[in-house]
């Protein structure tokens, strides 16, 4: 578990709760006003946001509208009404009605001054934890044993631990599960290959990839040869009854692929709770398949067992059924094929079960690329048919392609998938040329370490930045740019603030008197930047979409230059210096917490 650096929620908590987050406040106090004037009102939706046009004011709320039209009033009148009876002057220089009912609040520069004077004291960093608590099973990274983890699963490991991050400090129970492949047909030809042409030398060097060479050797011949096919499928049917030997050689193959997976989540710096595989659910497959039979859920089609539409659901909405020469015919899942053998779909059930019971959570988040959407979409209908007293909320969050620059599927010069591990080196060695260019007289063990850093942090930020739901191109430049929204840009906009501090020789900016005035525009805008942090976490929790969170720290970045331009830090007289070192290090506090929360580690200076 991480640690992070705000540690004093129990007293914020209870003591500056709502004044950490002013919309919150304003919130609060306008839901009160509007049930003073409509008592039988549902405030649930009177919420209050960031306004999206700075010159109309800090924060907006649109919701009177809809609750004049529900009611048949005048727009203009509620508001006026409500209004009224709202008090917001301790924190509002202005408040005003605009267009036909939008609510227009302008915060008072003291207000701002005094969150971040909390803020300056440790008590809170601009976010506060939910009051609503849900347990949230992550389910993440999920490589197959025996096959190299490439680039595909990259995706699913950067966002999936981005992702239980912001839930686990927004103060949700978070799970993070690893679902292991390490089950399936893919074993029977291993299991020939291993008998027959292993090269232990060659294991040594690279376990993985001398499984991926035996897998490609025994597939070709099976190509060619129903014969190796056929005693790949036998040696699949005694591991699954149990044959002794077959087991022992598919734990160790399962023990070297572990150790090279750990060797990566190492170097991303990536932890699980558990690593539970889809083997560990076997003993519960027949039972799964037995109930949903029993139940009627499931019937025999040719041999195969599977899921059928019950059809509730419109023809288009329904994940059973596909439209072929435009007809609509069934799209069962299979959860036992002819052989009598259990699928993916099957495990995947027993896994939801094993979940519900041993953890009771409210959600479950399986992180994904988009080419299982129609497997999740019929796990979660086949579920909630088996299950229909369970209320909890399944997500498939889900992730587009990875693209070479020729705009084709991401592969090496020779055609080959690209290999995680490979991947990071390069990442790595390209950093390093840019921190030695830039900073020539660190010494070789500093630039390294700068470049680990910077050569992780760029793959990952390359990563999560994007909207998850696109394809994008992956490019060394554009990643490693110390220009634009990358990760090199946000690292070197942190190391710039904290050499304010090596040059101030303050180090503890705690210390310093924490009386925050602001008076400058720019001074202004960064304040107002950082106490929409929290509403950007909650967000980016809401979608599990972690690019907001880039898009906020790239801002960010973008303020505090504008203010470090116009505004002089050390040079300007007491108090403003320490005002706007309070400013400086909360920026840089921000910008640490945000990059950790991606999974980014940050260097002093680079
Ligand atoms: N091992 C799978 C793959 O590489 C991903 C598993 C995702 N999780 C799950 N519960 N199905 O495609």
């Amino acid at each position: 578990m991480r640690t992070f650096s705000t540690q004093c929620f129990p007293f914020a908590f209870f003591c500056g709760y709502l004044k950490i987050v002013i919309h919150k406040l304003l919130e609060t106090r306008l839901q009160q006003a509007v049930l003073a004037v409509l008592p039988e009102a549902n405030v649930a939706n009177v919420l209050v946001r960031p306004c999206p046009d700075a010159q109309f004011g800090d924060y907006q709320s649109n919701a009177l509208m809809s609750l004049a039209k529900e009611r048949k009033m005048n727009p203009r009148q509620l508001a006026e009404q409500v209004k009224a009876r709202l008090d917001v002057a301790d924190l509002c220089e202005s408040m005003e009605i605009a267009g036909a009912a939008f609510l227009n609040f302008r915060i008072k520069n003291s207000a701002i001054a005094e969150i971040l004077e909390a803020a300056a004291r440790g008590e809170h960093l601009f976010f506060q934890k939910t009051d609503q608590p849900r347990t949230v099973v992550v389910d993440f990274s999920s490589p197959n044993v025996a096959k190299p983890m490439h680039v595909g699963h990259i995706r699913s490991t950067i966002l999936g631990d981005s992702i239980a991050s912001v839930l686990r400090l927004l103060g949700h129970e978070v799970v993070t599960d690893n679902h292991i492949g390490d089950w399936g047909t893919q074993f029977g030809k291993l299991l020939i290959g291993w008998k027959h042409h292993l090269d232990r030398e060659a294991l040594k060097r690279d376990p993985i990839g001398e499984m991926e060479r035996l897998y490609k050797l025994v597939n070709s011949a099976s190509d060619a040869d129903e014969k190796v096919l056929e005693s790949a499928r036998q040696e699949l049917v005694k591991l699954q009854s149990g044959d002794e030997e077959n087991l022992r050689i598919w734990r160790e193959m399962i023990a070297l692929s572990q150790h090279q997976f750990d060797e990566i989540y190492g170097r991303l710096g990536v932890k699980f709770d558990h690593a539970l595989g889809e083997s560990f659910y076997n003993p519960w497959l027949k039972e799964v398949v037995s109930e949903l039979l029993e139940k009627g859920i499931a019937r025999e089609t040719q041999g195969a067992i599977g899921v059928f539409s019950e059809g509730s659901l419109a023809q288009k909405e329904d994940p059973f059924l596909t439209q072929r020469e435009g007809e609509w015919q069934d799209n069962p899942c299979l959860i036992q094929k002819s052989d009598g053998a259990a699928n993916y779909a099957t495990t995947d059930l027993a896994t939801l079960r094993y979940r519900l019971e041993t953890w009771h959570p409210q959600e479950i988040v399986y992180v994904t690329d988009g080419r299982q959407q129609l497997h999740f979409r019929q796990l979660f209908a086949t579920f909630r048919r088996w299950h229909p007293e369970v209320q909890m909320k399944l997500a498939h969050v889900w992730f587009g392609s990875i693209l070479g620059e020729d705009g084709k599927p991401f592969k090496t010069r020779s055609g080959d998938t690209v290999k995680l591990a490979e991947l990071l080196n390069e990442a790595e060695e390209r950093a390093l040329k840019v921190v030695s260019e830039k900073n020539p007289e660190l010494s070789d063990a500093e630039k390294k370490e700068i470049a680990r850093i910077v050569g992780i942090g760029s793959v990952k930020y390359a990563d999560l930045q994007q909207n998850r739901q696109s394809d994008y191109i992956f490019s060394w430049d554009k990643m490693l740019s110390l220009q634009g929204n990358t990760a090199p840009y946000l690292l070197y906009a942190y190391t710039r603030v904290r050499s304010i501090f090596r040059k101030a020789g303050e180090q503890d900016a705690s210390k310093l008197a924490q009386n925050v005035s602001l008076s400058h525009p720019d001074e202004l805008a960064l304040a107002k930047h950082l106490l929409s942090f929290g509403l950007v976490l909650e967000a980016a929790a809401d979608e599990y979409r972690p690019n907001f969170l880039c898009t906020y720290l790239y801002d960010l970045s973008g303020h505090f230059a504008r203010f470090y331009e116009s505004c002089p830090v050390l040079k300007s007289e007491e108090p403003q210096r320490s005002s706007r070192l309070v400013l400086s290090d909360l920026t840089a506090r921000v910008l640490k917490e945000g990059l950790q929360l991606l999974g980014i580690e940050t260097a002093e200076q680079m």
